[in-house]
């Protein structure tokens, strides 16, 4: 379902108007507390913008970290509240507040066109449990709600769902509109051939999203340690790589299952160790040594994944193939990104899921080269895996 967005509001609706926003701006940060990857507020810069040129009153409001239900100094926000003004080139009033009669004052006190941010939401207990009477403290911050958070729109929180249950109307945000039509595009009518490319070093984490894909797409790419738990179930040596132990019997029952539309690496690249990189050296699979680790995907497998993604018209992936923060194991996650950013350019859509591919595809400054870099790492998986994401599905519900 269609779920309506800021941009299907009216001027006299924005005008004038305290729209409480809740973005997701978990961004990473160095021990200092200064944001060391922006990508998240950047992300939510159109919608905040559009906003402000209507003439609304921005309350943006996120969570930051795990603080568990209380003020925890370590993940204040106002470093964040620092870099999104100088992204935004236009002050952002801090509010050292959640929710209370300061928020609300500081809130009253915007005049058209400015923007707020609110003090981290998990600073309230209410936040994780969606409190009831935090939901409706946060209703008192905003006179409408939009949610431009799809990094947590998999968390029933008071601040992604209760709240949106009290303000009207209650929208997307440019953002989470363009992740759900990229995501859900590509779900339900994509360009085939249809292929998914998934990587990471557990099976487990990832078996949900396999056996959702597998009757949509025409093939499943597989890459990083997870191939090993396949490797193990069909009976060959794995070495010292992460195999799975209880899940090899789950590995063989996928492969009977999903036949020809699963493919495994063919051959992979070994060491003993990760700080062995200069000992690296590309095996068959099924001549791994029983003291070396697949580390990454070798180069016969790199040939092939290529070509599938060349001849591809939809491709999303998920996960590394290997060991992508340390050279020579990053070769095979950045081929993948090589070849996805040839494909965007001979049109075909390429989506890339969240967490370490999205993080490894602007390392090696390919992220505006794809159709669409999701921002949300869980939640991304979750919604391939075709779970109702709740922070969407309150949107739609309240907005139908
Ligand atoms: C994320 O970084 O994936 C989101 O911000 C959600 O964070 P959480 O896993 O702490 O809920």
């Amino acid at each position: 379902m269609r779920v309506r967005s800021i941009a299907d509001l009216s001027a006299a609706d924005l005008k004038g108007r305290r729209v409480l926003l809740r973005v997701d701006f978990n961004v990473p940060q160095d021990a200092a507390g200064a944001v060391t990857d922006d990508t998240r507020l950047r992300a939510a810069l159109p919608t905040i913008a559009a906003l402000t040129a209507a003439g609304a009153r921005v309350v943006c409001c996120s969570h930051l970290g795990r603080p568990k239900g209380k003020p925890d100094r370590r993940f204040t926000l106002a470093p964040v509240a620092a870099r999104l003004a100088t992204l935004l080139g236009a002050p952002v009033h801090f509010v050292p507040h959640v929710v209370g009669a300061e928020a609300e004052a500081a809130t009253r006190a915007l005049i058209d066109g400015q923007v707020a941010l609110l003090e981290n939401t998990r600073f309230e207990a209410g936040e994780e449990t969606n409190d009831a009477t935090l939901a409706q403290a946060f209703a008192r911050l905003g006179d409408l709600y939009a949610n431009d958070a799809f990094g947590a729109a998999h968390r029933a929180h008071a601040s992604t769902e209760g709240v949106a249950r009290l303000l009207r109307p209650a929208v997307a945000g440019l953002l989470m509109a363009r992740e759900l039509e990229y995501l859900g595009t590509a779900l339900e009518k994509p360009k085939r051939p249809f292929i998914a490319i998934l990587g990471g070093s557990k099976i487990s984490g990832k078996i949900d999203v396999i056996e959702a894909l597998l009757p949509k797409v025409d093939g499943i790419l597989v890459g990083g340690a997870m191939a090993c738990t396949f490797y193990k179930a069909m009976g060959l040596e794995t070495g010292r790589s992460l195999v799975e132990a209880d899940r090899v019997e789950m590995a063989a029952d996928l492969m009977e299952r999903a036949a020809y539309r699963l493919t495994l690496p063919h051959d992979a690249t070994v060491a003993p160790a990760i700080a062995d990189g200069a000992k690296a050296h590309a095996v068959h699979r099924d001549a791994i040594p029983s003291d070396e680790a697949m580390l990454d995907v070798g180069p016969e497998t790199i040939a092939s994944y290529r070509r599938a993604i060349s001849s591809a018209k939809t491709i999303i992936w998920n996960g590394p193939m290997g060991v992508f923060e340390t050279t020579p194991f990053d070769a095979g996650t950045k081929a993948v990104a090589d070849a996805m950013a040839e494909a965007t350019a001979r049109g075909a859509t390429t989506i890339v899921g969240g967490g370490d591919s999205a993080a490894a595809v602007e390392a090696a400054g390919l992220a505006s080269r794809m159709s669409h870099v999701s921002t949300g790492g869980g939640a991304s998986l979750e919604f391939l895996e075709g779970k109702p994401l709740p922070g969407v599905v309150v949107l739609e519900t309240v907005g139908a």
